[in-house]
């Protein structure tokens, strides 16, 4: 079955290590194409989009193995342009290959990727941005066509911050003739792992971390070996787990760095913390009320991929709290579900009131998309009986394995 089966009712007590992050390793996979020879990567995750991500490249032509968590990616066989049409289709992160491909091939044609469906999730801005780069491109309904001889450098000016324009705008000028201007760059720290990949291969980008990107095209880079940092949604995950279910848990390697407004809410919601460098401890549950909104935004704001996982705390908490959605419009796809387990939710176009302080009992749960699930798996450990969260693959997506790392914090859960 494709589920993930939870006793509930438990505090949680235990240590786990967080994987390497999806967010990272997606767009750094991305980039080995835009090297000759076999760059290794280090502590990427196991899990699906990975995989869906070096079938895109092997479908390429790369040689692609794996020793434990090393992967090796070999871009010297590179020869088509032909991708399986249900990877790029279920990852949105294939679009990220658009900017990488054009720069090694001059040439691709693509299906309009897929991913999550927490929003419309447009792909116009990749595609204007790179035109301002001599892209040619032609859109069919079902694909598009984009072209190009070498990349030029271009200045983008863009209507809002997105990472994935982002990341695919500096993939895209990295080997560019000239210099490319991006503003407002995302501020992701994946953004930054991807610049810190990239200059340790040859290329040269300033201002990572920051909201202006300035990036000289080089004629060439070279293999590298790179680690994968710690994936702070992942984090933040475990975080609310506690949050909801009560406990004392520690997060090795949990990037606090990173994670401050996520902390923050936590800690306004009464969880106590500690930030050490080699990762964070979680003690307690949520049992305050937020007295401000909890608002969604570019980083470092509070991230939409922990929305959801804080909803649930929220429910849990005693008390009640509000949030608001700024950066997807479908992002409350979990509330009908939290709905079926006894919460009090309602929203309000993109802004959601939970009701605190109901008791919820486990019942059969639908996992719709890849956060959402992870949240309704979090809601369950705290809720009364046993429950089942279905349609798994969308939580597999992004956590090498839910069950085990939960069993590791002292949870009663299976795969099921
Ligand atoms: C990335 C993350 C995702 C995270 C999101 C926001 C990856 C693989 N995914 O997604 O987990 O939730 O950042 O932090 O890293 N938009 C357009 N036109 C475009 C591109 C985006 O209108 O061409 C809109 C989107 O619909 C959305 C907003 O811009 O409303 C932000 O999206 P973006 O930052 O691009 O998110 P992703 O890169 O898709």
């Amino acid at each position: 079955m494709d589920a993930v089966r939870i006793y509930g009712g438990n505090c949680l007590k235990g240590q786990t290590k967080i994987q390497g992050s999806k967010n990272a390793s997606l767009p750094i996979l991305a980039a080995t194409l835009l090297i000759d020879g076999t760059c290794e990567i280090t502590n990427c995750p196991d899990i699906s989009d990975v995989y869906h991500m070096l079938r895109l490249l092997e479908s390429l032509g790369c040689v692609v193995s794996r020793e434990a968590d090393m992967l090796r990616v070999d871009t010297r066989g590179i020869a088509e342009c032909d991708m399986p049409a249900d990877s790029v289709g279920v990852m949105r992160s294939s679009i990220m290959l658009l900017g990488a491909l054009l720069a090694r091939m001059g040439e691709i044609t693509m299906e309009y990727p897929g991913g999550c469906v927490i929003g419309k999730r447009p792909i116009d801005q990749h595609l204007q941005a790179l035109r301002r780069m001599g892209v040619e491109i032609s859109e069919e309904p079902e694909e598009f066509c984009a072209k190009a001889g070498r990349l030029h450098g271009a200045v983008h000016e863009l209507p809002f911050v997105s990472v994935g324009v982002t990341e695919n705008l500096v993939l895209a000028a990295v080997l560019a003739e000239g210099e490319t201007v991006i503003h407002p760059a995302a501020r992701e720290p994946e953004i930054q792992a991807l610049c810190d990949f990239l200059v340790s291969a040859g290329g040269k980008i300033k201002g990572a971390g920051t909201d202006r990107l300035v990036i000289e095209g080089v004629k060439k880079l070279h293999p590298v070996r790179f680690r994968v940092p710690a994936d702070r949604i992942v984090a933040g995950t475990w975080l609310a787990a506690c949050l909801c279910a009560g406990g004392s848990v520690f997060l090795e390697d949990a990037p606090c760095g990173q994670m401050e407004s996520v902390l923050a809410c936590a800690e306004k919601l009464g969880a106590r913390l500690r930030r050490l460098p080699e990762g964070l401890h979680v003690e307690g549950r949520a049992c305050k009320g937020l007295k401000e909104d909890l608002v969604t935004a570019v980083y470092p704001g509070f991230p939409t991929d922990l929305q959801s996982l804080f909803m649930a705390a929220i429910a849990f908490s005693g008390q009640d709290g509000r949030i608001e959605e700024t950066v997807f419009e479908n992002r409350f796809r979990i509330v009908p579900e939290l709905e079926k387990m006894g919460a009090d939710i309602r929203v309000e176009g993109n802004r959601a009131y939970v009701r605190g302080g109901r008791k919820l009992r486990n019942t059969i749960v639908e996992a719709k998309e890849l956060r959402g699930g992870a949240a309704l798996v979090v809601a369950a450990l705290a809720a009364e009986g046993t429950g089942i969260v279905t349609n798994r693959h969308f939580i597999d997506r992004g956590y090498e394995d839910i069950a085990r790392s939960l069993r590791d914090l002292g949870a009663e859960i299976e795969l099921a």
